[in-house]
């Protein structure tokens, strides 16, 4: 089940507001989804995704078939349980994360043969077991089995005929998705990936045959692969207003929050990205005014939390003991960063999702008020601003 209703779009982009209605919950758009590969938004606990406002999260069909495995997950009757997050949850198809393995896969039109990663055993993933998966994982929102083709791979920048060959094997797995999918009576929404690597003609030839297919919903993969700024600035202004109207647009592993902000422009509706929580481990702290690095020593007794601003357990605190106590300043984060402490990776990971999500409340609102083009104005100005 997959209900998607436009509540109003913007005169001047190509941006709109929605809301996305799925199994478990009601999503406002446009949305940032954290990553929760293994059934976890790393560090995380779900009750403080739900304080920061996160609506639905990821995860991935590769690594979660690898371990917990499918016995394990069937056992809880699904990931919801499983993970204890009851809102909606999207899955990859294991697409992506295979072609991550590089030289361990061999693909073949019925599907990616590789060793695991876990233990070397040689497995075989196809559009069919993908669907199996997910059907078992009972995702809201799951994910065709793609290939996702590369920009370049060791220096040889993908050609015209061999991203085609890509995009079509894709549309090609699209279909087996689709039958498979339906022979499952999977109960949730099945969405197809626009492929085509840098050839706007090919991927207008993906979108239209995925159109014909008529999914609840459309992905745009293949970007943020290693390709320059700009390409990946054409592509997101080339694809995603192309897309059906009335459905759900989602611009698969983008980006930074300027990424986010330009996506919206273009028409974009749902966005993942791990860089908040992968750049949070590693100390960089994204806020209203420019991002920082927690590890340099100019912080080392900062008293100011990461963003004045930002109302976030990190940044503002805090309840029970600590009242009254304000946030957790720079000196401190820095310190718990310079000593490993595991405290250090939770707040700032807590800091960079809230700071994202409230990005996307803060698009939602302008959205609603009419006023999308004075907030992009306004954005740019404060993160040129500096910390
Ligand atoms: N995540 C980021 N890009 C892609 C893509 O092209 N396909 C899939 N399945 N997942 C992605
Ligand atoms: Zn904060």
């Amino acid at each position: 089940m997959l209900q998607f209703d436009l509540l109003n779009t913007d005169p001047d982009s190509h941006a709109r507001r929605g809301t996305l209605t799925l199994n478990h919950g009601v999503v406002q758009t446009p949305i940032f989804m954290p990553v929760g590969t293994y059934g976890t938004v790393k560090g995380v606990m779900p009750r403080s995704l739900e304080e920061m406002g996160a609506q639905i999260i990821l995860g991935n069909t590769f690594h979660l078939w690898m371990r917990p495995g499918l016995d394990v997950v069937r056992h809880f009757g699904g990931l919801h349980r499983f993970e204890v997050w009851n809102k909606p949850i999207l899955t990859d198809s294991g697409g992506f994360q295979v072609w991550s393995l590089g030289a361990m896969r061999k693909i073949s039109e019925e599907g990616v043969k590789f060793a695991s990663p876990v233990n070397g055993d040689k497995l075989f993933l196809t559009p069919e077991i993908s669907m199996e998966i997910q059907t078992i994982l009972n995702s809201d929102i799951v994910m065709q089995f793609d290939e996702c083709t590369p920009y370049d791979t060791k220096g040889h920048i993908t050609t015209e005929a061999e991203a085609r060959t890509s995009m079509e094997l894709s549309v090609r797995w699209a279909r087996r998705c689709q039958a498979e999918f339906a022979r499952l009576q999977n109960p949730n929404a099945l969405f197809g990936i626009v492929q085509g690597g840098m050839f706007e003609h090919l991927r207008e030839e993906s979108l239209a045959q995925l159109v014909e297919m008529d999914f609840p919903g459309y992905a745009i993969g293949g970007v943020s692969v290693g390709e320059p700024k700009p390409e990946m600035l054409r592509i997101m202004a080339h694809t995603p207003h192309r897309l059906p109207a009335h459905k759900p647009r989602y611009l698969m592993g983008v980006g930074t929050p300027e990424d986010l902000v330009e996506g919206v422009a273009q028409g974009v509706d749902m966005f993942d990205c791990v860089m908040p929580t992968r750049n949070a481990r590693n100390g960089t702290i994204f806020t209203r005014y420019g991002d920082l690095k927690i590890r340099n020593a100019k912080h080392r007794s900062d008293e100011r939390p990461l963003d004045e601003t930002c109302t976030c357990h990190a940044c503002a605190g805090t309840s029970g003991v600590a009242k009254g106590a304000g946030g957790f300043s720079r000196a401190y984060l820095h310190h718990l960063d310079r000593c490993g402490e595991m405290l250090g990776p939770m707040l700032t990971t807590i800091h960079n999702l809230h700071y994202y999500l409230s990005l996307m409340a803060e698009i939602r609102a302008a959205l609603e008020a009419g006023t999308f083009t004075e907030f992009r104005a306004q954005f740019a100005r404060d993160r040129a601003r500096g910390v």
